[in-house]
C-alpha cells in the first residue's frame, strides 16, 4: 500500500488553536510567573453541591441519562431562571442540559448555520464563538465596539445588517461581555431587542456571567425576544464548576428540537453525577453566586484603581471578571509584544487584546478571578514595569 497521507476537514485548517490557552503556556515556563490569564473561578465547587456529587456516585447514578438531561434538573433550571430573570421555558421542550456552555453554543451553532452563512459578533469578543462558526463553514463578521465604550447600539446592528442583508443568520451577544466585562441595562436590552425584532435573524445570547452583574440585576434578551433568543447558560462561572461541565441552552421548542439533534449525536448527554451536583446548586445554592460576587467586586476595585493609577484607560466593567485595558502610550502597541515584555520582564502573565478580534488590539485583558494576595503583587510587578520605562 502506498504511504497514508491524511486529508482533514479544509475548515479546520483555519482555526488554530486558543490564543489565550496557547500564550497562558507560553508563559508556563517562567519562573514564579503570576498568571491573571484564565477566565476560570478561584473559588472551589460550594461544598453541598461537592456532597450532592458524591451521593450520586455512591447512588449509582453511573448510567445515561436522556438526551435532554435529568427532569429534575431541567425543572431546577426552568424555577431558577423565571426567579432570577423573568424568563420563561418549559422543561418539557425548551431546555436542554449540555457539557458546559461549550457545548451548548457550538451545538446551536453547528444546528443553525449553513456553508456561507454570515454570524455577526461584537467585538472584542470571546474567542470560542468564531472557530465553531468556521467549522460550519460560515463566516464571522465583527462589529467593532471600541468606540462606543464596547457597548453594542442599535445603530451599529442597523449598519451591519444594511451592509450584509440577508446572508446574516445570526448576531451573538455575550454579557456581562468576556474581555471587557460590559454588561447592558434594561434599557439597552430593550432597544437591542427592539431592533432585532426586525431582522429574520437568531439571536445566541450568551449569558453565562448573568449571576455576576455588579450594579444592576441582569437582563436577558429571552425577556423580550424569546422567539428569536437561543439562551446560553451554564454553572461554571455562577457556582465554580468549571470541572463539571454543565451548561444549558434555553430557547422555543422549534428550535430546541433542532439543537437537541446535534447535542444527541455529539454528546449523548451531560455526565449524570455533574446533573445530579447541577440540582443542588440551583435549588440548594440558589445565591451562591452572589457570596462570590461580593468578593469579585472588591477585587474589581483594587485592580481597576490600581491600573488607572498606573496610566491604563478602563472602561470600568459592571460584570464578570476581566478589566480590559488599554495600553498607555510609550509603551509596545502590540498587544502581545506587551504581553510578552511583562511576562519575560516582571513575571506577570495577562492577555493580549488581540486574543479578541481585531477592535482588541492596543488593549490587555485581566482576570482578576485570583486571590487578593497574588494580585497585589501582581499589581507591584506590572507597576515595577510601568515605572521602568
Ligand atoms: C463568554 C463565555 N462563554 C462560554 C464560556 C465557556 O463556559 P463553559 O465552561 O461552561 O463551557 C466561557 C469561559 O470562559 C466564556 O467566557
Amino acid at each position: 500500500m502506498s504511504e497514508f497521507i491524511p486529508h482533514f476537514n479544509q475548515q479546520l485548517g483555519k482555526i488554530t488553536p486558543s490564543p489565550i490557552r496557547q500564550f497562558d503556556e507560553d508563559c508556563t515556563s517562567i519562573e514564579g510567573i503570576i498568571k491573571l490569564t484564565l477566565g476560570e473561578p478561584d473559588f472551589n465547587t460550594p461544598e453541598h453541591v461537592k456532597n450532592a456529587g458524591i451521593k450520586a456516585i455512591q447512588e449509582d447514578f453511573s448510567h445515561y441519562t436522556i438526551n435532554s438531561g435529568l427532569i429534575e434538573l431541567r425543572e431546577a433550571v426552568r424555577d431558577f431562571f423565571q426567579k432570577k430573570y423573568r424568563v420563561s421555558y418549559d422543561p418539557q421542550g425548551e431546555i436542554l442540559v449540555t457539557v458546559g456552555a461549550t457545548e451548548a453554543y457550538s451545538a446551536s451553532l453547528l444546528a443553525i448555520l449553513n456553508p456561507g452563512d454570515k454570524v455577526l459578533i461584537p467585538t472584542p469578543a470571546f474567542p470560542g464563538y468564531g472557530p465553531v462558526i468556521t467549522l460550519a463553514g460560515a463566516e464571522t463578521i465583527e462589529i467593532d465596539t471600541s468606540n462606543n465604550g464596547f457597548v453594542l447600539s442599535p445603530d451599529m446592528i442597523e449598519a451591519a445588517m444594511a451592509e450584509h442583508g440577508d446572508q446574516v443568520k445570526a448576531i451573538i451577544l455575550n454579557y456581562p461581555s468576556n474581555p471587557t466585562g460590559v454588561t447592558y441595562t434594561r434599557q439597552e436590552v430593550i432597544a437591542i431587542a427592539d431592533s432585532l425584532r426586525n431582522h429574520n435573524i437568531f439571536v445566541l445570547s450568551d449569558e453565562i456571567y448573568s449571576e455576576l452583574s455588579y450594579d444592576d440585576h441582569h437582563v436577558s434578551i429571552g425577556e423580550f425576544l424569546p422567539e428569536q433568543t437561543i439562551l446560553i447558560s451554564g454553572l461554571s462561572k455562577s457556582h465554580a464548576m468549571t470541572g463539571w461541565r454543565i451548561g444549558f441552552v434555553l430557547t422555543r421548542t422549534a428550535i430546541a428540537r433542532e439543537i437537541a439533534k446535534t447535542h444527541q449525536f455529539l454528546v449523548t448527554a451531560a455526565t449524570t453525577v455533574a446533573q445530579k451536583a447541577a440540582v443542588n446548586a440551583l435549588t440548594v445554592g440558589i445565591d451562591d453566586g452572589l457570596v462570590m460576587k461580593e468578593a469579585y467586586r472588591e477585587r474589581r476595585d483594587f485592580v481597576f484603581k490600581e491600573m488607572t493609577d498606573l496610566g491604563f484607560e478602563i472602561a470600568k466593567p459592571s460584570g464578570a471578571f476581566y478589566i480590559f485595558a488599554k495600553i498607555p502610550a510609550g509603551f509596545p502597541q502590540d498587544s502581545l509584544m506587551f504581553c510578552q515584555e511583562l511576562a519575560n520582564q516582571h513575571r506577570v502573565a495577562i492577555v493580549p487584546g488581540s486574543a479578541f478580534g481585531v477592535a482588541g488590539q492596543g488593549y490587555v485583558r485581566i482576570s482578576y478571578a485570583a486571590d487578593m494576595d497574588k494580585l497585589v503583587e501582581a499589581m507591584k510587578r506590572l507597576k515595577a514595569y510601568i515605572q521602568s520605562k
